[in-house]
């Protein structure tokens, strides 16, 4: 590929996909897509638009060592023919995604890369339940699964993703440090769930969920 471009393709509802990562879409020769066990919830997203595409689906098992993956696959990107490539990615590119990794191997090797922004997960969750991350003055934090406690001392709000890592610990966490929260799981999908209740979120189990925690009183 001469140019190969990493889209954002937002959190899941298609029209969350941003001008510029479309027409870069539909611009595309070839669209690389990540998949993990078999599944690409980047290219589920982006399906409509890229049925008349030639496809290279790239497998990034989850929990696995990728980096032999990523090198190769920046090598397959360098020597598939085309103008340019979109590489689809969930959410935006630059929140605990692939093409992070991979963009340091096509970098390595001299490939020309452009990361595209897209609507996180996070982003779209919190419009979607109401529930303001930042009010003037307020501390964010983001993180995936794994609270540390020091930082959350000093937010206002958080952000927790890949909640599959241990849901009661985090309840536990918020609830001890005085946050409300609410799980959203699927956010923007036709299968999208919001639970509040503790034992609720406890017995769902979904890759894609998050939860969002607000200190008490704080907007
Ligand atoms: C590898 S991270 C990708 C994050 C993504 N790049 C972003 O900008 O949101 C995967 C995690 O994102 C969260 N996630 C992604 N899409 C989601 C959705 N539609 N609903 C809820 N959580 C989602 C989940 O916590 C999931 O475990």
């Amino acid at each position: 590929m001469k140019k190969i471009y990493g889209i954002g393709v937002g959190p899941g509802d298609k029209e969350l996909i941003t001008l510029k990562g479309y027409r870069l879409i539909r611009e595309a020769d070839v669209i690389f897509a990540p998949k993990s066990k078999g599944i690409s919830t980047a290219l589920k997203i982006a399906e409509e638009f890229i049925s008349d595409k030639k496809i290279v689906e790239l497998e990034f098992p989850m929990g696995e060592d990728n980096s032999s993956r990523y090198k190769e696959a920046a090598e397959i990107i360098r020597k598939t023919s085309g103008e340019t490539g979109a590489f689809l990615t969930l959410g935006d590119p630059m929140v605990y995604s692939t093409f992070i990794y991979l963009l340091s191997e096509l970098d390595k090797i001299g490939v020309n890369a452009e990361a595209i922004p897209g609507i996180t997960s996070f982003g779209a969750a919190s419009n979607i339940t109401k529930t303001p991350l930042t009010l003037k003055g307020d501390n964010f934090y983001l993180c995936d699964g794994e609270i540390n406690l020091d930082i959350l001392k000093n937010s206002q709000s958080v952000a927790v993703l890949k909640t599959y890592k241990d849901k009661k610990k985090i309840l536990s966490i918020l609830e001890e440090n005085g946050f409300e929260y609410v799980y959203v799981k699927r956010c923007s999908t036709e299968n999208e769930v919001i639970l509040r209740d503790r034992t609720a979120i406890l017995e769902d189990k979904d890759y894609l969920s998050l939860i969002i925690g607000r200190r008490r009183n704080n907007g």
